[in-house]
């Protein structure tokens, strides 16, 4: 593949930023060149020093005076659930048992499942998004289809075949040897082919029956370094509703440590009404919360303690994501808008630094993920969002009253969504234009650059 230069304002993170004054925590350049050579970056600077270095035929895009960033990743969500957003219901279980779980069924038709899985990958490029962790439904169907079109687009991706045996319409069951066979299945077809990545995936305790639940932990001991990926403490029915099915645990938390679920590459989604013992042993084994704000908004599950659990003596890791489809928006910075106001009604402060180091190396971090994806640097694949924060009129005439950086990174979070993403590449593939072209194409409309 010929060489590509890209020319705008870089930024990426080399770890978490301090304050919003700490710019030794990230690399910004203001007339940046990023070279990508087969699919990775090869070399990162001012344009002047990469274009010096660079072949003779290297192919250049100038993206100025937009923002070059690593491609966001999101840490949580459905792709069968990309028709349940907008579902209007009480609260979480009214929510999966009225809307999601009759839509899940649908995904054991193999058609339905490529169908929704082209729109879940075109969704997220056009928002920017270049890695996710996603739940299938139960049917092996459903991974088989969201893994082909990972491969297909060469997408970095972790996914997993949900395991549930219980509380649940029977089109959504499988059983405890289903369920255990049927994962080794999708991890034995999927696992490492390609940029693909397979997680073990007990949808949470009330959906498994403690049987699921030790082929589960079986699961777990034959493929240690898979992830994990379940749900934790989101809403308070579910919570004394789940604590009533497993009567010996201490907590919530404590039912997932009992089959030895807890550990670094475990993914814990919403976990928002955690005890402080419960955070010990998050901390503790290295857990990760994963922070869904539109969607603990938009079900009414909670104000999760961002902050006050990464200051914590013992710290919690986080994760942050959209969760389609409690979620309402596929947009990683509509997610950190409303991340910023939960804080916000909890006296605390987001800020734009925090925001964006968490949407790249911060959730690459989360996913043991960073020597790949999530920065800039050198050798890692060249995901990356283009960010535009003029994108519409109203955010170009606030953009004219914008001074700094972080001012620029707030306007785009606080007004931004998939108009404010210019290009996403994947691997090095211009595929937001590609994708608008062919849409265009498709419906026979006229193609305007
Ligand atoms: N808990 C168990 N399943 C789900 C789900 O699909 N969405 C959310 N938000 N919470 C869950
Ligand atoms: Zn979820």
């Amino acid at each position: 593949m010929t060489p590509t230069l890209l020319r705008g304002r870089l930024l990426s993170f080399h770890r978490a930023p301090l304050s919003l004054a700490d710019s030794q925590s990230y690399l910004y350049q203001e007339d940046g060149g990023l070279l990508i050579e087969d699919g990775l970056i090869a070399s990162v600077g001012t344009y002047a020093d990469v274009k010096a270095k660079a072949a003779a035929d290297v192919v250049e895009i100038d993206h100025r005076p937009h923002l070059i960033l690593p491609g966001f990743i999101d840490m949580h969500l459905h792709f069968p659930q990309m028709q349940v957003i907008a579902s209007y219901a009480a609260n979480l279980l009214e929510w999966l048992n009225t809307y999601t779980f009759p839509e899940e069924c649908r995904f054991v038709e193999s058609a339905h499942a490529e169908r929704i899985a082209t729109h879940f990958y075109d969704e997220l490029i056009r928002h920017g998004t270049t890695t996710a962790v996603a739940y299938c439904s139960v049917h092996k169907t459903s991974a088989d289809a969201f893994f082909a079109e990972a491969m297909k687009r060469n997408m970095r991706m972790v996914g997993g075949k949900v395991m549930m045996d219980r509380n649940a319409p029977q089109g959504l069951l499988d059983t405890p040897e289903m369920g255990y066979h049927e994962t080794r299945q999708v991890i034995s077809d999927w696992h490492g082919k390609g940029r693909n990545h397979v997680a073990i995936t007990p949808r949470f305790a009330i959906t498994s029956t403690p049987a699921q639940m030790e082929a589960t932990s079986a699961l777990a001991r034959e493929f240690p370094d898979l992830h994990i990926q379940t749900h934790l403490s989101e809403n308070h029915d579910e919570i004394k509703f789940t604590c009533e099915l497993y009567p010996q645990a201490i907590d919530y938390t404590d039912i997932y440590a009992r089959y030895s679920l807890l550990g670094p590459k475990s993914l814990f989604g919403h976990a928002i009404h955690l005890s402080e013992r419960e955070a010990d042993v998050m901390s503790e084994t290295a857990s990760v919360a994963v922070h869904c704000p539109t969607s603990n908004l938009f079900l009414g599950s909670g104000l999760f303690p961002l902050k006050a659990l990464a200051r914590r003596d013992k710290p919690v890791r986080i994760g942050v994501a959209t969760d389609i489809g409690g979620g309402s928006s596929y947009s990683m910075l509509k997610t950190m808008d409303e991340a910023y106001k939960i804080q916000q009604l909890l006296g605390e402060r987001l800020n734009p630094l925090e925001s964006y180091y968490l949407m790249t190396r911060g959730n690459a971090e989360a996913l043991s993920l960073a020597d790949r994806v999530g920065t800039l640097d050198p050798g890692t694949d060249a995901d990356l969002v283009v960010l535009n924060a003029a994108a519409t009129p109203a955010m170009a005439l606030k953009l004219e009253a914008v001074k700094t950086l972080p001012e620029e990174l707030f306007l785009l979070q606080t007004m931004g969504d998939d108009r404010a993403v210019a290009e996403t590449y994947v691997a090095g593939v211009a595929s937001k234009k590609t994708l608008q072209a062919n849409l265009q194409k498709s419906a026979d409309l006229p193609i305007i650059s």
